[in-house]
């Protein structure tokens, strides 16, 4: 029987009937929907509106759906439903007979899919959160492992200064734990419950709220029975959250892809996530970067339509609603699949130090250093800059670096130069000298480690108390 076929004299044009269902998506809510219905049931007891046996015969009919979906997919494969909230109310009929449909009364599936898809962002977040602080913290055994080895630093893709390896893994968790606070951020608005909302104005019965809410794990109840039919804040904000996850991720991807190309040889790609060529037979190719660059262009397109199926919409529900599951579900689904290839992939690449060292020494990567060398001895800024300028001028003619220039010409273009200059000129003297909090000299880098383990394990502890 269908949920609302009383005031219908023809059928639907069985097209159309096909087209508008949503149990073909909204199945995957299954289990939220079970829960949010054993809290309504409860409600309905202690409202007097079931009786204590029948209470139990719901209960339990709702609870063998669970089992028997668990137990066999197919299970779900009905095709008269309509949707998650009549798959139910079909088959607790067919377990409990007429008492099934009882579980409805005083509720409509405005409330229910709304409660659902806030369980269902709940538990995504929470899984997510787990897998960005498996994440972090394998950056931050790579870069503890790196110790004090040095790489280039690049403004606008050109060498600029030399900094810890360490200091550049440790820039990409800071990516990836603001992501972890925008979810937490996220799931804190999220977490209350719009059961007893009814279609629009409010459940028809009296239904203790705080009780459903409680019950569920929520805060409390949501304030307006019209918001929160209509609200899908806590999608949006979500996927959105999502879309710059994904962002970073590409960010990380393009990076990892220039520094395995054989230009710059930085790293050596993992070959069980690495693909070879057809033709040619030489070839190692970075697939799982690639796609990690490339999926995140979908998770922006499945943020982008969420927000423009809800722009205009007047409140409170319509139907419009239902489509904006489907890119909710794909965006969660890629971020929570990638997540953990990209921390395999982070594990086991290989760095190569030598090179990335011997880098980070060449192409006057220290002539900031130099410049800064002359600034402590009291040539003002502006013109130690145009000094050593004038000193790379004069190494570029002759495919040197700044150590290799006599004494002697270096103190033609200033006096201020001493033989102390050139030990300002090494890479441990260049690195050290960035010595501020946030800076990538080897003190506090170490600090800056022990900040970020201390972080993650906060992180780790928040995904555990809502586990
Ligand atoms: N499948 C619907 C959705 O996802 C459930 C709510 C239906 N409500 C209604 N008034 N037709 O939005």
């Amino acid at each position: 029987m269908k949920m609302w076929s009383g005031r219908f004299r023809q059928p639907l044009d069985p097209d159309f009937e096909r087209w508008q269902r949503s149990f073909g998506f909204d199945r995957r809510l299954l289990h939220y929907e079970l829960a949010a219905s054993g809290a309504h049931a409860r409600a309905l007891k202690n409202a007097g509106v079931l009786s204590a046996d029948e209470l139990i015969g719901i209960l339990q009919g709702l609870e063998q759906i669970g089992e028997r979906a668990t137990a066999s997919p197919s299970f779900l494969d009905d095709p008269e439903a309509e949707d998650v909230h009549h798959f139910v109310e079909k088959q607790l009929v067919s377990l409990v007979g007429e008492l099934g449909y009882k579980l409805h009364s005083g509720r409509s599936r405005n409330e229910q899919i709304a409660t659902d898809l806030r369980l269902y962002v709940r538990a995504a977040i929470d899984q997510l959160q787990h897998e960005l602080a498996e994440l972090c913290s394998v950056l931050a055994d790579r870069a503890e492992q790196a110790a004090d080895a040095a790489m280039p630093a690049y403004t606008h893709l050109q060498k600029a200064e030399p900094v810890l390896i360490a200091h550049w893994l440790l820039a990409h968790v800071e990516m990836y734990l603001r992501d972890a606070e925008r979810l937490a951020d996220c799931r804190k608005r999220l977490n209350v419950c719009p059961l007893g909302s009814g279609a629009v104005a409010g459940a028809t019965l009296p239904l203790d709220r705080g009780f459903m809410a409680d019950s569920l794990g929520f805060d409390g109840p949501t304030a307006n029975s019209i918001d929160a039919t209509s609200d899908r804040d806590f999608a949006l904000e979500f996927v959105n959250a999502l879309s710059l996850l994904a962002l970073h991720l590409s960010r990380w991807a393009e990076e990892m892809i220039l520094f395995s190309s054989q230009e710059y040889g930085f790293l050596g790609l993992p070959e069980a996530y690495s693909t070879g060529s057809s033709a040619m037979p030489q070839k190692k190719n970075p697939d799982l970067l690639e796609l990690v660059r490339g999926k995140s262009g979908r998770v922006l397109g499945n943020a982008t339509a969420l927000m423009v199926s809800v722009k205009g919409l007047p409140l409170a529900y319509n139907k419009d609603l239902q489509e904006t599951q489907e890119p909710l579900f794909a965006a969660s689904d890629t971020l929570w699949q990638m997540l953990p290839l990209v921390t395999g992939w982070m594990k086991a690449v290989e760095f190569h130090e030598e090179q990335m060292q011997q880098a980070a020494k060449s192409g006057f990567m220290n002539a900031w250093a130099a410049a800064t060398y002359l600034v402590q001895r009291g040539v003002p800024s502006r013109l130690a800059h145009e000094r050593i300028g004038k000193a790379v001028q004069m190494c570029l003619e002759r495919s040197c670096e700044l150590q290799d220039l006599p004494l002697g010409e270096l103190q033609s273009l200033s006096p201020a130069f001493g033989q102390d200059f050139y030990e300002s000129l090494k890479l441990a003297s260049v690195l050290a000298i960035h010595d501020v909090p946030g800076g990538t000299a080897p003190v506090r880098v170490r600090q800056a480690l022990v900040a970020t383990r201390e972080t993650i394990a906060s992180l780790r502890e928040e995904v555990h108390a809502h586990a």
